[in-house]
């Protein structure tokens, strides 16, 4: 899509036209204009529609050749204007005018640091769509918003950045909705090595024998009952003068059946998004090195599926991740936490200053913070801080959850090291507890995102299926370290 900088909105013509209205139906920059010149007629029709410029509020105004465009869209932006509340602001309107292929808008105008930023963003990531598998050619985008004056000149500048972002979002969103029998772990790798040759970062890729040699028990023990081989993805971005090093694991399930503990057929159908911590690490390792920030990232994501092949592991089987301590399997469909072991083994081997791991890993988050917030759960508060702060600003939501040490003692084993489910309560913190076993003294933060990886209908700037939620913290946590 482009973005150009335009005149004002006297001077210019069109087929549509969106301007902001605040709360109360206060006329927004550009909404002035259009309520003189419709007159008293447009406050009896938004009268008929309902329209009072709450958020997420659209009225498409019919202007009968009285105005120089076509359809005026009255964007309701609410009382209090945040960067969040624009950008689905933004998000809605993109998906209400994707069949118009020119849209020019004021909605940049608002008196808001950033607001060009929000607006492109939340515009490109409402046009969003997965039509891969569509066979009836691709629906209609649009391929132009023009900025009108003033405020348009920073326009550019705001494009270039927010379509970097958008973009990452795509990606991992693309990712997660691809079905599982069109991504093996063979084809994700390859796909990483094309972003790597793309952005400028060095992408190995362990195989099987290198995934035994390295000694990756719990990558290797879920993919015993897979047909398809496991892999396992390192990216290292390694800019001059690095102002942090930051380590990234994300979990690439990228089919979860639950192994010999199955699910039941509803569990399933959308465990091809157990990967999304994966693709969310994809899609912010090409932003940060896209946007050239002075950060070393280490992107690490265990890729398998946990499949319930003859081969695979039974529950009670005893396996040995790569830190050596060993774990008595007894539910195969806790396998998340197995292949995360070795991945923030890794990152910690790496001597990292933050680790921060992304994972669909409980229905236990789900159930304690519904689908639109992840759990977080940190071993350092400065860490925990930043990655909040920086959560705070992307428009993403997490809550911190605690790090119960007295609930690690439901992990252990009679005939292991520990085990890996615990009690049915706390399911989500016992989660976290096992995974700390693996991270040593490294500051490290862990989210858990198995609810709002998939949003469950379209709205504002999220489309139904894979969000990609996390990258657009990790972007901005990646920004706040190259800060110094
Ligand atoms: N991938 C699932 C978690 C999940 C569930 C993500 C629903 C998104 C939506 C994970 O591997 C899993 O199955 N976890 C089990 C753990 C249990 C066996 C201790 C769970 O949450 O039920
Ligand atoms: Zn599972
Ligand atoms: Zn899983």
């Amino acid at each position: 899509m482009e973005f150009v900088s335009a005149g004002p909105v006297e001077s210019e013509t069109g087929e549509a036209l969106a301007v902001p209205v605040f709360g109360e139906r206060v006329w927004g920059p550009g909404a002035e204009l259009v309520a003189d010149r419709l007159g008293p007629w447009l406050d009896e029709f938004l009268d008929g529609q309902g329209f009072s410029g709450k958020q997420g509020e659209i009225a498409a105004v019919p202007t009968a050749g009285e105005f120089g465009f076509g359809t005026v869209f009255l964007v309701g932006v609410g009382e209090e204007v945040d960067d969040e509340s624009l950008r689905q602001a933004a998000g809605s309107l993109a998906r209400r005018v994707t069949k118009m292929t020119d849209v020019a808008t004021t909605l940049h105008q608002i008196d808001l640091d950033g607001a060009a930023d929000a607006v492109v963003e939340g515009f490109l990531l409402g046009q969003y769509r997965f039509d891969a598998h569509k066979s009836s050619g691709e629906p209609s985008k649009t391929e132009r918003l023009r900025f009108l004056a003033p405020g348009g000149d920073d326009a550019s500048a705001a494009a270039t950045r927010a379509s970097v972002v958008a973009a990452a979002v795509a990606l991992a969103r693309d990712l997660i909705n691809e079905p599982a029998i069109s991504k093996p772990p063979e084809a994700l790798a390859a796909r990483a090595v094309e972003i790597g040759r793309t952005v400028g970062v060095a992408v190995d890729v362990l195989a099987p024998e290198e995934i035994e040699r390295e000694k990756l028990g719990g990558l290797m023990g879920v993919a015993m009952g897979a047909h398809n081989p496991p892999r396992l993805v390192r990216f290292t971005y390694d800019p001059d003068d690095p102002k942090a090093f930051l380590a990234l694991v994300g979990k690439g399930i990228v089919f979860d059946s639950g192994g010999l503990s199955l699910k039941p057929p509803a569990g399933m159908e959308t465990m091809k998004t157990d990967m999304s911590g994966a693709a969310v690490v994809f899609g912010a390792i090409q932003a940060i090195a896209a946007l050239g920030l002075p950060i070393k990232v280490l992107g690490i994501t265990p890729l398998t599926e946990n499949m319930p092949g003859g081969g695979a592991l039974r529950p009670g089987d005893v396996i040995r991740p790569r830190n050596g301590k060993t774990v008595e399997v007894l539910n195969t469909d806790a396998e998340g936490r197995l292949v995360l072991a070795d991945g923030l083994s890794l990152a910690s081997e790496a001597e990292p200053d933050l680790i921060v791991d992304l994972a669909t890993l409980t229905g236990a988050c789900k159930v304690a913070l519904g689908l639109k917030m992840g759990g977080l759960w940190s071993n350092d508060d400065d860490a925990a801080c930043k990655v909040k702060a920086a959560a705070r600003r992307a428009g993403e939501r997490f809550w911190q959850m605690p790090l119960e040490a007295e609930y690690r003692s439901m992990l252990d084993s009679p005939i292991a090291d520990m085990k890996n489910v615990g009690e049915r309560w706390g399911g989500a913190i016992t989660a976290a507890l096992f995974l700390q076993e693996f991270v040593g003294d490294v500051p490290w933060v862990h989210l858990d995102i198995a609810g709002p990886a998939r949003w469950p209908d379209a709205e504002h700037y999220q489309s139904k299926g894979g969000s990609g939620f996390g990258v657009r913290t990790i972007i901005e946590l990646a920004r706040e370290l190259a800060e110094g």
